[in-house]
């Protein structure tokens, strides 16, 4: 459970400004206070998380994308100065027991060059938009099991579901097999920032799994003409120099890229949605002009959604691999540095009046899908399932409205993501 330090005040900080409490519940449900309180008085602030370990936390959007691209922070957890007795506190619960940590979230440059060039080879723009009419597909698919009841949890029955079959289909796990990956997936999501063995035993579950599924691909690779390959063929196939893909990496790309592919398209969805339904003039907007057959709002409103309340609040790990300075504060080798995110893309000094939701909004360049050699593999693919979900879910059910009051709300404790336990609407039936 997330615990409630209060932040130390940092030093030459007056004591009459009080420091928020990080990490609590309060927070959880609202961390936009804190951050403003950070990025005020402590932009890069040391501080105890909630797993023991002491990181610097970096809320300022300049310092937070320079962080992104500096190529002193590596994300690999080797360079962590307590990564001896610290082992298993960073990162993604399960990967290190389950040999997945070959993967571009825990890799430099030049290992990670070489994975990035062989994975881009087979994640292309061309097959992301090949796969739309499937997206859309499931999308009505889900929507139809609850349509005609009048009310929903739009987290577990359509922005949970939804991003794990895409991936697994995208993959190319075959449908028969697909629903055990959304119960591993809701074992992640459930533990999330809670008890990290259930996760593991999930992730093992999964690791075993993709280790098979790559072995019999290996096998009939070629037996389907190559323009039509799942993404798995497409990484067996894809060499770089004449090198492929070892059987070990192939296993941890498959799986970052369901990890990484999957509650964060949850909560792009969760947050999304319940955004709209807190905004309805710009929700108004919006389902106006979809109905009227126009894309554009909906191609910068996601974009607004991801800076206004993003999946991912904190970037994942980063470790000084030298002594050096950001935001006037000298960070010691070995020490863990967290961008923030959340924090950055409501950077007074970056965005106009930030705390304002407006899907119009121009010169959005906000850091919701990270920045610099590990900028988010899958944007094409989070941005195409965001604008389906919301595009048909808004045209299908446009009186959909909340059905709890927003202070009744949970949100998930985890570290890294942000996003709510269940988002209860109601609406009139469909017939
Ligand atoms: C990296 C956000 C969806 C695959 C990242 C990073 C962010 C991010 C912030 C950089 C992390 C860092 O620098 O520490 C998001 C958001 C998404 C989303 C907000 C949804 C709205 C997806 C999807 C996939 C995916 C759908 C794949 C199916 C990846 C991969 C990386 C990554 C593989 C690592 C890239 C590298 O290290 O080179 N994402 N992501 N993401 N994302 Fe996404």
């Amino acid at each position: 459970k997330p615990h409630a330090p209060a932040a130390d005040a940092p030093a030459g900080c007056p004591a009459a400004a009080p420091a928020p409490a990080l990490f609590t519940w309060e927070f959880a449900a609202d961390p936009y206070p804190a951050y403003a309180w950070l990025r005020e008085h402590a932009p890069v602030h040391r501080t105890e998380l909630p797993s023991g370990v002491e990181a610097w936390l970096v809320t300022r959007y300049t310092e937070a994308r320079q962080a992104l691209a500096d190529g002193r922070l590596s994300k690999n957890p080797v360079h962590h100065s307590e990564s001896a007795h610290g082992k298993g506190k960073v990162g993604i619960p399960g990967e290190r027991s389950a040999n997945l940590m070959t993967h571009l979230l825990n890799i430099d440059p030049p290992d990670h060059t070489r994975l990035r060039r062989l994975v881009s080879k087979a994640f292309t723009p061309r097959r992301v938009a090949a796969f739309a009419p499937r997206v859309q597909e499931l999308t009505d698919h889900l929507i139809d099991q609850f349509a005609a009841k009048g009310e929903a949890d739009l987290i577990h029955e359509f922005a949970f579901p939804l991003p794990i079959y895409a991936i697994c289909d995208l993959l190319g796990v075959p449908r028969e097999d697909q629903d055990d990956f959304r119960d591993w997936a809701g074992m992640m999501i459930r533990h999330g920032g809670g008890p990290r063995g259930g996760v593991a035993r999930s992730v093992k579950k999964m690791r075993g799994y993709l280790a098979e599924l790559i072995h019999r691909k290996r096998e009939s690779l070629g037996d389907t003409p190559e323009a039509d390959e799942d993404l798995i063929s497409g990484l067996i196939r894809a060499s770089d120099h004449g090198e492929h893909l070892t059987e070990n990496e192939a296993a941890a790309m498959a799986f970052i890229l369901l990890f990484a592919g999957f509650e964060t398209t949850v909560n792009l969805i969760g947050n999304g949605i319940y955004a709209l339904l807190r905004h309805p003039a710009q929700r108004e907007l919006l389902q106006k002009s979809i109905t009227a057959g126009d894309t554009g709002l909906l191609t910068s409103g996601i974009e607004e959604l991801l800076r206004y309340d993003g999946p991912v609040e904190l970037a994942t790990w980063r470790f000084a691999t030298q002594e050096l300075t950001l935001g006037g504060q000298r960070i010691a080798q070995g020490d863990p540095v967290l961008v923030v995110l959340a924090a950055a893309d409501r950077d007074p000094a970056r965005f106009d009046e930030p705390d304002v939701l407006d899907l119009t909004r121009r010169d959005n360049q906000h850091l919701g899908y990270g920045h610099g050699i590990h900028y988010c593999l899958g944007a094409p693919l989070a941005r195409l399932e965001g604008q389906t979900a919301l595009a048909t879910l808004l045209t299908r059910l446009p009186d959909l409205r909340l059905a709890a009051e927003p202070d009744a709300l949970r949100w998930r404790g985890g570290l890294i993501m942000r996003g709510l336990r269940s988002l209860p609407v109601e609406f009139p039936p469909e017939r």
